[in-house]
């Protein structure tokens, strides 16, 4: 009979494993909004009631409006850390978008200021003097990806007003490791006449259509096919203008000093170009990239109908830093310029608290409701933890404290044995039934408080035999209620 249940299991295992195929995100959240709303792009937003317990939904005041999406936001007024979690695929890349919209929601005309973490990792702090977004491109290391808000000021409380994800293809940007996070500075398409994204872009990257700026003129593509076919993919859209200077023998000049959002460094830079008509014979067209007047690049000579994507990746910088796109000797036509991305390069991504300590930790919470109010990864970024526990400093963070007292919880305990770094665990004045995971209340280093819980078993050696016979039962009949049903199906 046993040797039949591991075939089994092992058959579902393989077919799981065959049936799961990598899923395309595409997630847009209008935070404390309650219905469904299609904006202008045809992208279907949904509200987060159903996505998260704590917070208040809000609305801004009517004359800060920007858009019925950005009208709502969820307030969060009694929890250090909030938390978003959205589900992706492990190991795929994603762009996380967040918007804030203060809008003097709370009539304090104080707009506050906070953190905002992405899986565990500070991100940036939130200034929402006026509605802003932040952007990041990175790839994800667990099947579900938190965004989270976390309150850094008394009286400053953190707010969302909406979240995207979706998924970007893994061969953008890949000039960087995958430990890496890209936080959007700028994009800009230069000579667009709108700003493009989602459905022309299907990565919904926003390409903003910027002045063209003094001594510089718009020119329009030439090509009635153009192939975008990068490593990042810009659309096409993107690439059919261009800019280049007014006089033939000027260049094109660039500065990081107009960049509001606060950045790292070292940056990545994407510049796209694409020649914009068919050369005679006699005409050429070279220039070099220069940063701060000494020449960076090679000569680029953009091709007719194809785009070229040149990246420079972890490069430092400072506001002072210039980019000059400059002819080369032999160049008969003046440089060109299609679009322009500019990324800080984030620290380096931690790989979240250890996974045995959260599974032990989540089935804690779907023992326990009450506990569901926290999300996030449960010890990252420190001092963040979840309130009930406390984390050692290791780099990947282990869970040496449980204080489950005071939370008036009641019923049975779940299995939580992997969490074996705890030195404290702290369930005094419950109504718990069950047991502590033997091996846990094995170790002597242990400090256990659980006065007031008549119900709970504490005595290793009489309660281990009863409730190891119970567990075996359980599982042979769970194990059944999968089997079965998926061999009907078969
Ligand atoms: C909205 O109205 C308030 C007063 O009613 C005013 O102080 C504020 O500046 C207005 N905001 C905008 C964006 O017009
Ligand atoms: C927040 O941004 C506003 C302008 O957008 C700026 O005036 C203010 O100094 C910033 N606050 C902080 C603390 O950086
Ligand atoms: C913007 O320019 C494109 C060509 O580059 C043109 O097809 C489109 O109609 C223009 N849109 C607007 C709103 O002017
Ligand atoms: C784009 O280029 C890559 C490799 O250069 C190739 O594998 C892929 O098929 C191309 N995609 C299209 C749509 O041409
Ligand atoms: C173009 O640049 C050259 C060299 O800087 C200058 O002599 C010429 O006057 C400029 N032409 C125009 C039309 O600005
Ligand atoms: C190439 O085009 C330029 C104008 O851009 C023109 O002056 C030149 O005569 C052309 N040369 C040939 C060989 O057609
Ligand atoms: C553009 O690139 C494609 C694929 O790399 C190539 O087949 C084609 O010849 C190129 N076209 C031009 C005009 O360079
Ligand atoms: C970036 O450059 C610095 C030195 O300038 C180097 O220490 C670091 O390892 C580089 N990082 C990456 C991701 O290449
Ligand atoms: C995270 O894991 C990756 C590979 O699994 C490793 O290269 C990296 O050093 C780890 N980072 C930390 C902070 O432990
Ligand atoms: C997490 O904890 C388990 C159980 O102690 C241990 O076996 C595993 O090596 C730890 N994982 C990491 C990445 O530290
Ligand atoms: C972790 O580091 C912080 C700051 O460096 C310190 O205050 C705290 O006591 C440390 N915690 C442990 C468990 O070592
Ligand atoms: C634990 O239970 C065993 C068997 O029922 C009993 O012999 C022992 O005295 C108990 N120990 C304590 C500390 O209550």
């Amino acid at each position: 009979m046993a040797i039949h249940l591991w075939f089994l299991i092992h058959l579902l295992l393989i077919l799981l494993s065959t049936i799961s195929v990598s899923s395309n995100v595409f997630v847009s959240i209008n935070c404390g909004a309650s219905g469904s709303y299609t904006d202008e792009n045809s992208i279907a937003w949904t509200g987060d009631a159903d996505l998260i317990s704590n917070g208040v939904p809000h609305t801004v005041q009517s004359n800060y409006s920007i858009s019925p999406l950005y009208d709502t936001l969820r307030a969060f007024t009694t929890r250090r850390k909030n938390c978003y979690s959205i589900e992706a695929e492990e190991g795929g890349k994603v762009l996380v978008r967040v918007v804030f919209n203060y809008g003097n929601y709370d009539g304090k005309s104080t707009p506050p200021m906070f953190d905002l973490h992405l899986d565990g990792n500070f991100w940036v702090t939130v200034n929402t003097s006026q509605a802003i977004y932040y952007e990041a491109i990175y790839v994800v290391k667990r099947k579900v990806i938190s965004i989270c808000v976390a309150q850094t000021n008394p009286n400053q409380f953190p707010f969302i007003s909406s979240l995207e994800v979706r998924s970007v293809d893994p061969r953008a940007y890949n000039h960087i490791g995958p430990n890496y996070a890209l936080f959007r500075n700028i994009r800009n398409g230069y000579g667009l006449n709108e700003t493009i994204r989602f459905p022309t872009d299907p990565y919904d990257r926003v390409w903003n259509d910027v002045n063209i700026g003094n001594g510089l003129r718009r020119v329009v593509n030439d090509a009635s096919f153009i192939n975008a076919n990068t490593s990042s993919n810009p659309p096409q859209a993107v690439l059919k203008s261009a800019i280049t200077p007014v006089n033939d023998t000027d260049f094109i000049s660039l500065g990081l000093d107009t960049i509001a959002y606060p950045f790292h460094y070292p940056m990545y830079i994407n510049f796209y170009f694409i020649e914009v008509k068919q050369l005679n014979a006699t005409e050429t067209r070279s220039f070099r990239i220069y940063i701060d007047a000494v020449p960076f690049s090679l000569p680029i000579v953009p091709h007719f109908g194809n785009a070229t994507e040149y990246f420079i990746s972890n490069l430092s910088v400072t506001a002072d830093t210039s980019f000059h796109i400059v002819g080369t000797g032999g160049s008969m036509l003046s440089p060109l310029l299609s679009a322009i991305e500019i990324f800080s390069i984030s620290n380096a991504l931690n790989n979240g608290t250890n996974n045995s300590d959260v599974e032990g930790l989540i089935s804690l919470q779907k023992a326990f409701d009450v506990l569901q109010e926290w999300g996030g990864d449960p010890c990252l970024p420190a001092p963040y933890s979840w309130d009930w526990i406390k984390c050692n400093n290791d780099s990947v963070p282990r869970v040496t404290s449980l204080n489950l007292n005071s939370f008036n919880l009641s019923g049975r305990l779940p299995d939580f044995r992997n969490m074996d770094a705890l030195e404290i665990i702290n369930l005094a004045d419950n109504q718990f039934s069950g047991s502590i995971p033997r091996s846990l209340s094995r170790n002597s280093q242990l400090i256990l408080s659980d006065t007031g819980n008549p119900l709970l078993c504490t005595n290793v050696t009489s309660c281990t035999r009863s409730s190891s016979n119970k567990k075996k039962t359980i599982k042979f009949s769970t194990i059944l209620t999968i089997i079965i049903p998926v061999f009907f199906i078969f």
